[in-house]
């Protein structure tokens, strides 16, 4: 494999990576004197889940990034072993950070802390230090601190924890001013055995429903479902003004149905719409050493920006608008086509529509790059996705019953990822691939969709005159 073809391999190229070391959570979304600020889990220094940073990057469109020097390193008592995950708030003109500061003790014993940061202009932060002692009741595995304000102006956190009979939950604090916190204990007023810890909880309020997301570790697959290392998903119901969540605790629902997607985190937009990243993301151990990246010393990458409704009782996720400023040259179904069911696609960075009218009554299916292969199964509404996992070489699904027949599929194709939209953003499939091959090829069997498909012009995320310096003096 020559070097170009290897930079090829690499293969991302629009979504937010790291320029070197390990991404992990997104952190901190916020839109700040008209900046969007995407910080991040990252370990510099290698693609092991080592001491965590706040990566920075910013952006005035959502597509195209500048890093920026870390906003957060491991440098005090209270988070020497790693700025572990959190978000970020306006207030008072100042951006401030609230973030889990995490200490390992020379026997291995973790501690956390939720702890703070503040900046003027968004690029330099000067912590605060742990906000509460750590609530009794809960083992050492509290982290990831989400913070917001309502509309009568109390500042809530909720936090992702775990009790001392090691089961996940939330818990939630308020404050007036985001310095006195009161401790409301867990969000769900009823126990809810869903593994033994939740990472990264994100409660948004909506009109018509509110959305409590997380993450449980330890669930057990069920058919279908919870089939990833770590689960993301989420409850609809109210969240109250005594720092409860009320729903229906038993219709805990998968937010993607991919393979790696992890620790979303949503924020709400200057236009009000609410937008979300996650990471891409989580897998075994050696699945995620395996990532050919590694070789070139970086792995993994965050989410297209996606919106987040919900519409008739039902979550959607549409890749954010923004991103048709990605489009280059557009693609007919004759320029696609070289035969009756089989095409090319227009480059590897691309978007394509596969859409039918009356939606599918038969079973279909199409091959992506010899690599990728979705198939739906009419009589059961089933949509999967396989692909080769690149550790155990073996071929791995993962499906979903949709509600109604499959009518639109949305691809955003990298070489080596994919973020596919079902039916308008009802269900989403993200995951990662890697293939030797150089095909970009398509073959469709059943029923031949109306294709259309856009060249993605992939803007690389640069690097800040500051990050330069920075990496220069070997700082970073
Ligand atoms: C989720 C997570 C968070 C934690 C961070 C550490 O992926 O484990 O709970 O804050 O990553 O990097």
């Amino acid at each position: 494999m020559n070097k170009t073809h290897e930079k090829e391999q690499a293969g991302v190229k629009y979504h937010i990576r790291p320029s070197k070391g390990l991404i992990n959570d997104p952190n901190g979304l916020v839109y700040f004197k008209g900046k969007y600020h995407v910080f991040y889990q990252w370990n510099p220094h290698g693609t092991e889940h080592l001491t965590k940073n706040w990566g920075h990057a910013v952006s005035s469109d959502l597509v195209h990034w500048e890093t920026l020097p870390p906003a957060l390193e491991p440098s005090e008592w209270y988070d020497s072993y790693g700025c572990y995950s959190g978000s970020a708030v306006v207030k008072d003109d100042q951006l401030i950070l609230f973030y889990t500061g995490t200490v390992k003790s020379s026997s291995g014993e973790k501690r956390s802390y939720q702890c703070t940061a503040f900046s003027k202009d968004g690029i330099t932060f000067t912590k605060g230090g742990p906000v509460f002692d750590h609530p009794a009741g809960f083992t050492r595995h509290v982290r990831d601190p989400k913070v917001w304000q309502d509309e009568k102006g109390t500042w809530w956190m909720v936090l992702g924890a775990q009790t001392e009979e090691l089961v996940g939950t939330v818990i939630a604090y308020s404050s007036p001013d985001l310095q006195e916190w009161t401790n409301h204990g867990p969000l769900l007023k009823e126990p809810l055995a869903l593994g033994y810890m939740w990472e990264c909880p994100d409660v948004l309020l909506m009109d018509q429903l509110d959305m409590l997301l997380f993450c449980p570790q330890g669930m057990e697959a069920e058919g279908d479902l919870f089939q990833n290392i770590f689960q993301t998903g989420y409850l609809l119901g109210r969240f109250t003004s005594k720092g409860t969540f009320q729903g229906d605790y038993a219709s805990f629902r998968e937010l993607d149905r991919g393979f790696e997607f992890y620790a979303p985190q949503t924020f709400v937009a200057g236009d009000g719409r609410r937008l979300m990243f996650a990471w891409m993301g989580a897998m075994e151990l050696e699945v995620e050493q395996a990532v050919p990246t590694v070789q070139d010393g970086w792995v993994h990458h965050l989410s297209l920006p996606r919106e987040i409704t919900i519409e008739q009782g039902q979550v959607i996720q549409r890749p954010a608008r923004e991103l048709m400023v990605l489009r280059k040259e557009k693609r007919t179904q004759q320029e696609l086509l070289e035969n009756s069911h089989q095409g090319k696609m227009p480059s590897q960075e691309c978007e394509m529509h596969f859409h039918w009218a009356g939606g599918l009554s038969d079973d279909f299916s199409v091959k992506l790059r010899e690599e990728l292969y979705v198939f739906y199964e009419a009589d059961s509404k089933r949509l999967t996705v396989e692909r080769t996992n690149w550790y155990t070489k073996k071929r791995e699904v993962r499906r979903v019953r949709l509600e109604e027949s499959c009518y639109l599929l949305e691809f955003f194709l990298e070489a080596t990822s994919l973020e596919m939209f079902v039916n308008g953003g009802k269900e989403v499939f993200s995951l990662r691939y890697f293939t030797d091959s150089e095909s970009l090829s398509f073959v469709v069997e059943g029923e031949m969709p109306e294709i259309t498909a856009y060249v993605l012009e992939a803007p690389v995320v640069k690097e800040t005159t500051e990050e330069k310096m920075l990496r220069e003096t070997k700082k970073v």
